[in-house]
């Protein structure tokens, strides 16, 4: 495995407060050079070094995909942080050197879909904000559907309503009681409609089970989520098949975690998160419940490789070609 992702050192250039909870950053090339152009849906991989602890990050970029002068992204600072979103937080300022991936798009525009639904949940809107310059572009028949707890938290509401996208965007806010009716926008979808969805888990699966109980294909949802799967599930017996070694994987530790604290092999690892592919691995042996958002549904049916980062066995006994 090698690392194939172009890495670009970057310096901050703004740094805004959007709300109590979010910060947007502006980035732009350390030599000054042009970003690499991305199209909307795209991440970068944000690296932040904090003594000899080095963080690595997944953030949608919500800039326009026309501007590579600088890229935006939006960070919400995570309670349960791995210590990540509180670095951007509290130590990076206008001025900070960070380095970054370039763009991969794992949460593309779909061109087959004659309507494009895109339903936010909270730092979710990121993804969607270049996404909708896209569409613009397009020509496209879109609409936004964006949902957050309290007016103080609509992080980008405003220029979303006093933008281009005002007309085709719907707010539906907690704390005034303004529900987002699922099953009702997706009873009423055209055939050709596509829904994409970003936010917290729960809104995320609220969406694809209400899409599938209306029988909508799964070809027709698309959904992206950065944050590490939590490593819930039964132990498991790891073997890695060039040394022999046998490790036990126990509940809430990562595959990733338990070969690093052995020492049993290096991986290579850029994301930890499920998103960058540099740490995937051949499946010799075993059946892997797969967290990743690397693989296509049709990778993961073949069970040929895994991300090591986030995916766990559902086997007892798990063999990687390690
Ligand atoms: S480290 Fe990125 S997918 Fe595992």
């Amino acid at each position: 495995m090698s690392n194939k992702y172009q890495m670009i050192d970057v310096r901050v250039t703004a740094v805004e407060q959007v709300t109590p909870l979010i910060k947007r950053f502006t980035l732009c090339a350390l030599d000054g050079s042009a970003l690499p152009a991305f199209t909307g849906g795209s991440h970068i991989i944000v690296q932040m070094h904090d003594g000899d602890k080095l963080y690595s990050n997944a953030y949608s970029l919500m800039s326009s995909p026309r501007d590579t002068a600088s890229y935006q992204i939006g960070v919400r600072r995570e309670e349960q942080s791995k210590g990540g979103s509180a670095f951007m937080h509290d130590k990076v300022e206008v001025g900070s050197q960070l380095t970054i991936a370039a763009p991969n798009n794992l949460f593309a525009i779909d061109p087959a879909a004659g309507r494009h639904v895109l339903i936010a949940g909270g730092i979710g809107i990121t993804p969607f904000l270049s996404q909708l310059y896209e569409l613009q572009e397009q020509g496209a028949e879109y609409e936004l559907h964006y949902a957050f707890r309290a007016p103080e938290h609509g992080a980008f509401a405003d220029e979303l309503r006093d933008g281009p996208h005002g007309e085709r965007t719907r707010f539906y806010i907690d704390s005034l009681q303004q529900g987002l009716d699922l099953a009702a926008l997706i009873a009423g979808l055209e055939a050709d409609a596509h829904l994409y969805v970003c936010g917290p888990k729960p809104l995320i699966d609220a969406v694809i089970n209400t899409a599938k109980a209306q029988g909508i294909a799964d070809t027709r949802v698309h959904w992206e989520q950065f944050a590490v799967a939590p490593a819930e599930g039964a132990a498991f017996t790891l073997v890695l098949a060039r040394s022999g070694t046998e490790i036990r994987v126990e509940e809430g530790v990562s595959i990733l975690q338990a070969i690093e604290k052995s020492n049993a092999a290096e991986i290579e690892c850029l994301c930890r998160e499920g998103v960058c592919g540099t740490c995937e691995t051949a499946i010799l042996e075993g059946q892997v419940d797969h967290r990743d958002q690397y693989l296509s549904d049709d990778e993961k049916a073949l069970q040929k490789t895994l991300m090591v980062c986030v995916s766990r066995a559902r086997t007892p006994r798990l063999v990687l070609d390690l």
